[in-house]
């Protein structure tokens, strides 16, 4: 934990606008500012920034926090990174905590760690002990100097393979179980000590390597039916998988226009080896956000080349609603007669590969094409599902001109007129105009009170009422704390009905009791990222500082429905339960 006056001197030195600016245009709106969210795609801004808390929230996505949950969340870092990212901005230095600097030595260590294994490993390859995996890695078409390029090893088919040489060089059991490397088990030896084996046997090892060069975890790929047939590295303190892209750090020096992403490790490799060293792939997981906004960081187009079978569509389909919620365009390669993008190149070539490439089609067309697979159109029943459907994809195409193309597509190829499929769309268009107008008076309507964040939250939904009470509150307390004086000795955190609102009251009145600054910058150390958005959209929504009267009434609202809650609950008493409970009083008084 940092210490206080360190949180505070940054809340000085950084200023939320400075720090939001160079993410989206902001401008101003009264005091507070206004832009499009930069975690999500939209049109007209409903980002807003309020320089008297520093804090931000998205009214449209539910975003929200200070300073800090900014940089976590648009630089994918974690807490104490983001807080250096500041610092560094600022041009203060962090102070080093017990902790800070035991966490920061065991990272460090790790980095050694895997950077030797992965010297290990290769080493292993091109060793006597590495032939079969090294004539494999061949058999599939790689060069030797694809094979150093992406550093591949092999790990020896033993249990202490990896272990042995590391403690050699000096490093100790429990540091390489936490890199991920060797595995505790639950037996223990002669000795009464736990015995430790290696996670990698007898696998084609692909070290992951992050934008900054540092080894931060394998992949293994089995050389025989035995076991899954890829084996990653589990997270350590050094990989998150969902933050990190295979070969990211190669694929952000290409001289292309886009990245690339497969499925697979090999197709990456192969698609470097075959001159498109934009490639990269998620690890063996499907697409996140994470991801998605660390690859913005490098490119503006996107180029999914996932597998042709129904899985890799289906991720397909995932990962372009993943990157246009993050704003980027994506184009779709469809991979004819290979089942991925390393077996169509093996198939036909590189340049046939880069045709494929300049001709990707853009997500709107892969849309098409899957309605289209899904229909029979050689049926009347078919063919008017399908425009049924297809109309409705057009409805919510802004540009005219794309409408046009694509409309004058479909007609020709489904003997339709174009007039009656426009018809249906524009009809379609006219009630989405509507929903959208209806979709804006409740945009106001959510403005007080019923924010994107808590819109979902079942406790809060069940008493409105009390939710509301809880809320402002809160918000009270912080634009206030001499509030605080107000509510001592009335209430506790566990007259709060909404779990989230109980946590936020209890961090800020412990703080304001001990005297602990409550500005959003103090409390993101100790709340999580949603708690953070959560307390951002219930200041967003109550601009407005509260006076007494409003705070005792707030009090009074919490407490009458907490003896509301009590007197069901002893109505649903039974005589028994009811005896006790009285008794259980009366033992209270004395
Ligand atoms: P594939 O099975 O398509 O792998 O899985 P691939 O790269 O084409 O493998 P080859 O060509 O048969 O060698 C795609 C990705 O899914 C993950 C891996 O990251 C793999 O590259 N995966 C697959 C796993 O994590 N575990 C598995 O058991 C299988
Ligand atoms: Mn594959």
């Amino acid at each position: 934990m940092l210490p206080d006056s360190f949180i505070q001197q940054l809340k000085f030195a950084c200023d939320i606008e400075q720090i939001v600016s160079p993410y989206t245009r902001l401008t101003r709106k009264g005091k507070n500012m206004v832009g499009l969210c930069p975690f999500h795609s939209e049109k007209t801004g409903s980002f807003f920034i309020y320089p008297d808390s520093q804090s931000y929230y998205c009214f449209g996505c539910g975003a929200g926090g200070d300073v800090i949950t900014f940089v976590m969340a648009a630089e994918n870092l974690d807490y104490i990174e983001a807080v250096k990212f500041l610092a560094e901005r600022c041009g203060m230095t962090l102070p080093e905590s017990d902790t800070d600097y035991r966490e920061a030595k065991l990272k460090t260590r790790i980095l050694e760690i895997n950077k030797e294994t992965a010297r290990y490993y290769h080493n292993c390859l091109i060793s006597d002990e590495g032939k079969g995996a090294l004539s494999y890695l061949y058999s599939r078409g790689l060069t030797p100097k694809t094979i150093r390029r992406f550093g591949l090893g092999f790990s020896p088919n033993r249990w202490d393979g990896v272990i042995n040489h590391l403690t050699e060089k000096g490093y100790f059991l429990n540091e390489l179980e936490q890199a991920g490397i060797a595995v505790k088990s639950s037996k223990l030896n002669k000795n009464g000590k736990h015995t430790y084996y290696d996670r990698f046997r007898g696998r084609v090892i692909f070290p992951i390597i992050d934008i900054r060069g540092n080894v931060i975890a394998f992949g293994g790929r089995a050389l025989d039916n035995n076991g899954a047939k890829y084996l990653n590295s589990a997270d350590t303190p050094v990989f998150k998988k969902s933050r990190n892209l295979f070969a990211l750090n190669l694929a952000k020096q290409t001289k292309r226009d886009s990245i690339i992403f497969c499925e697979g490790y090999m197709d990456v490799i192969s698609l470097h080896q075959a001159g498109f060293d934009c490639a990269v792939a998620s690890l063996g997981t499907a697409l996140t956000e994470e991801q998605a906004r660390l690859a913005v960081k490098y490119t503006n187009k996107v180029v999914l080349a996932y597998d042709s079978d129904n899985a890799g569509q289906a991720a397909t389909a995932r990962a372009i609603k993943i990157f246009s919620d993050v704003g980027i365009k994506v184009h779709v390669l469809d991979i004819p007669d290979a089942k991925d993008p390393d077996e169509y190149i093996k198939k036909f070539g590189s340049e046939r590969f880069e045709m494929l490439l300049s001709g990707s089609a853009n997500a709107l067309e892969f849309q098409i094409e899957r309605l289209r697979s899904r229909y029979d159109l050689q049926t009347d029943d078919g063919k008017v599902a399908f425009l049924k459907d297809f109309a409705a994809l057009m409805a919510g195409i802004h540009g005219s001109i794309e409408r046009e193309v694509y409309i004058s597509r479909i007609a020709d190829q489904t003997g339709v007129s174009k007039e009656s499929i426009n018809l249906q769309v524009e009809r379609l268009r006219k009630s989405r105009d509507r929903n959208q107008k209806r979709k804006e008076q409740l945009d106001t309507a959510i403005r007080i009170g019923e924010t994107p964040a808590n819109k979902q939250d079942p406790q809060r939904s069940r008493n409105l009422r009390c939710a509301l009470a809880e809320e402002r509150l809160i918000a009270a307390l912080y634009k206030n704390p001499d509030y605080i004086r107000v509510v001592q000795g009335k209430i506790t955190p566990q007259d709060f009905t909404v779990d989230v609102s109980r946590t936020l009251y209890e961090v800020i009145t412990s703080r304001i009791a001990e005297n602990k600054g409550i500005d959003m910058i103090h409390l993101s150390g100790q709340l999580s990222p949603e708690q953070m958005s959560r307390l951002s959209g219930i200041l967003a929504s109550i601009p407005e500082n509260p006076s007494v009267e409003e705070v005792r009434d707030y009090v009074s609202v919490i407490l009458e429905s907490k003896q509301e809650k009590t007197q069901k609950e002893l109505a649903q008493m039974n005589a028994d339960e009811l005896k006790d409970y009285i008794s259980s009083l009366a033992a209270k008084k004395k």
